[in-house]
């Protein structure tokens, strides 16, 4: 982890994370629901899921109040992240610290989720992993990806910064809270929904849709053919 990585400044803001994310997420539990009503395009209960990017386990507490009997596997470049990860899912969850573009953890995966954690890439990268995910998963296997999107123009971008930040106060995000959005928000290589479905695609996923958006928050699942 490099002093001024993603992980790096989310690591050295671990305790404070949580606090303000309801704030920060304008649409969060459509967002959050959203990812999870993703899960049941797999048909039947997930029964070993992996989350990308866990951090605090925001997701994967969700996915584990969903579906109690799934086992989670969750990485973070963080490790102060996935402390509080571990404090919240207990000793079952199994955690890696280790980086997006490192190898997957091995073992066979029904699902694959994450949120807010691949923008962190760049467009390389995601195309990578898109196509490390899709390999990780059996035919019929599901990749939830809730994220933070690029506009597919510059002025729908610009328009989705606005609302971001005037939603965000309007829920009580102060000056501070705002600045600390921002200095994490420096690592984002955000990329538009279309091309991200365009690559799921090609990435080997047979079917790819966003089934939610608000402005800059979009959740995307994609289905491996088969099963
Ligand atoms: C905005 S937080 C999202 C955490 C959690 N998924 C949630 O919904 O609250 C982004 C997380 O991605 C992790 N992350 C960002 N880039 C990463 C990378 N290249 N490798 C591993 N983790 C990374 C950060 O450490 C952080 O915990």
């Amino acid at each position: 982890m490099t002093t001024d990585s993603a992980p790096a400044t989310f690591d050295a803001h671990a305790s404070g994370y949580e606090g303000p994310r309801r704030r920060l997420i304008p649409p969060f539990d459509a967002f959050y629901g959203a990812a999870i009503d993703g899960l049941a395009m797999l048909g039947r209960p997930p029964r070993r899921v992996l989350d990308l990017g866990a951090g605090t386990g925001m997701l994967a507490a969700r996915v584990a109040a969903a579906y109690p009997d799934a086992a989670l596997v969750l990485v973070d470049g963080a490790p102060a992240m996935l402390e509080q990860a571990r404090a919240v899912l207990g000793p079952d969850a199994e955690l890696h610290v280790a980086d997006l573009s490192d190898p997957l953890p091995g073992g066979e995966f029904d699902a694959v989720v994450s949120a807010l954690a691949i923008h962190h890439l760049d467009d390389a990268g995601k195309r990578d992993l898109f196509t490390r995910v899709c390999t990780a998963l059996p035919p019929g296997g599901v990749f939830v990806n809730a994220e933070q999107v690029a506009g597919p123009t510059l002025c729908f971008d610009r328009r989705y910064r606005e609302w971001h930040e005037a939603s965000a106060r309007a829920a009580g995000t102060d000056d501070p809270e705002w600045a600390g959005a921002l200095e994490r928000m420096r690592h984002d290589q955000c990329a538009d929904v279309e091309s991200q479905l365009r690559w799921l695609r090609e990435a080997g996923f047979d079917a790819a849709d966003c089934l939610f958006k608000d402005h800059r928050f979009a959740v995307m699942v994609a289905r491996r053919a088969g099963g």
